[in-house]
């Protein structure tokens, strides 16, 4: 028989007893809450496999594939694609859409020319033609892809490799012969970047940063749809491949409740600080604008961004986005003129320079993103 069976538990039992369960349940919430067996980095890097020829057997599936590695708003991969025979269109999909940042669907559709730009680069690497038509009454964009010769260059290579790298910059300027590149890279019909590379540009940007962002953590609304869209941590990231995952911002993972104390209870100045230093430490920045406010200026400002990105990753040099003075509707006009753009509409604010890589976003399995 059990020594213990019967015996009355006394004070110092029960105290124990209740030390070994908390400690128990601690490491089960622990454990249950961090997932440490599943392998983020690993569901990251499967993401971005690269093209082999065994996968053209289904080239569709993989230029759709390629497309989902773009950037896009808050990671929300708010896009469709439908197959049909040498045709893919992409559409929006409005079940994603950020309706307090993002009222006019204004980056959503940037983040179609994302994929779009993506798209275009392997469907020449895979060995198409392909032809465009811009969104119309339709809303929708429509690639037409006929057979043609295979041409693979830098930019492709760059798509499973380019990130939106949060991480503080070191300052160190572009050396010349890259600037040229970037200063020279082909532009979209309406379409023209403004490079800040002056210290009095980037002061004006990092002051238009720092008003916009105290704005935007000071509304409540922003605030819920920002923490909607905040993966805490790597098992709730994983769960659906989509949002802002917290390592993705060099931010430590934590649970859900003390992420969203933390999100919510931070001071508007904290942040806007935050962003407007690492305004202040970089090489340099440029704003994206277009001459027209409407869905087909908007994907072509994507191809444009996207064409970038992949542009200075080919080059070994970060990028990330700080729209704030272009989100924040009331401020978009002064940061127009502030920063010379004449009657250039402001679509996103880029910066780009130096600095420590960080993990990589996830991003749903095709499947899940055929209309
Ligand atoms: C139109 C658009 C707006 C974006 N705005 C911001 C932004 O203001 N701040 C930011 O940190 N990232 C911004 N992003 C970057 C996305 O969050 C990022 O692309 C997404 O999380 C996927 O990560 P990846 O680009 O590293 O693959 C934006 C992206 C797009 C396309």
């Amino acid at each position: 028989m059990n020594a213990g069976f019967g015996r009355r538990m006394n004070r110092r039992d029960f105290i124990k007893l209740l030390a070994a369960a908390s400690g128990t349940a601690a490491g089960g919430y622990l454990l249950a809450t961090y997932a440490p067996w599943l392998d983020y980095d690993e569901a990251a890097l499967e993401a971005r496999s690269v093209f082999e020829e065994s996968s053209m057997d289904e080239p569709m599936r993989e230029l759709i594939r390629y497309a989902t590695m773009a950037a896009n708003g808050h990671n929300a991969q708010a896009w469709k694609f439908a197959v049909a025979e040498n045709e893919i269109t992409l559409l929006p999909d409005q079940s994603r859409r950020q309706a307090v940042v993002d009222p006019e669907d204004r980056e959503l559709w940037i983040s179609l020319g994302c994929a779009l730009e993506n798209l275009l680069i392997a469907a020449c690497a895979a060995g198409f033609d392909a032809e465009v038509d811009y969104p119309d009454e339709q809303e929708s964009v429509r690639v037409k892809l006929e057979p043609g010769s295979p041409l693979q260059g830098p930019l492709f290579e760059a798509i499973p490799l380019r990130q939106n790298t949060r991480s503080k910059y070191d300052g160190r300027p572009v050396a010349g012969e890259d600037f040229a590149k970037i200063e020279g890279l082909p532009l979209d019909p309406g379409v023209s970047l403004s490079f800040a590379s002056t210290r009095e540009r980037l002061t004006v940007a990092a002051d238009a940063v720092y008003s916009s962002t105290l704005q935007q953590y000071a509304d409540r609304e922003f605030l819920d749809e920002l923490i909607a869209w905040l993966r805490f941590t790597r098992k709730e990231a994983m769960a659906t491949a989509d949002g802002l995952f917290s390592r993705c911002s060099g931010n430590p993972e934590v649970p859900r409740w003390l992420g969203k104390r933390v999100v919510a209870g931070m001071k508007p100045q904290q942040q806007a600080q935050a962003d407007a230093d690492k305004m202040r430490s970089l090489a340099g920045a440029v704003v994206i604008a277009s001459q027209e406010d409407e869905p087909a200026a908007w994907v072509r400002t994507g191809q444009v961004y996207e064409r970038l990105a992949l542009t200075l990753t080919s080059l070994g040099i970060q990028s990330a986005f700080l729209n704030q003075p272009i989100e924040v509707a009331g401020l978009r006009g002064e940061f127009q003129s502030a920063m010379g753009l004449g009657d250039a509409l402001p679509q996103l604010l880029v910066r780009y320079g130096y600095g420590p890589a960080l993990p990589r976003s996830l991003r749903r399995p095709v499947e899940q993103v055929l209309a």
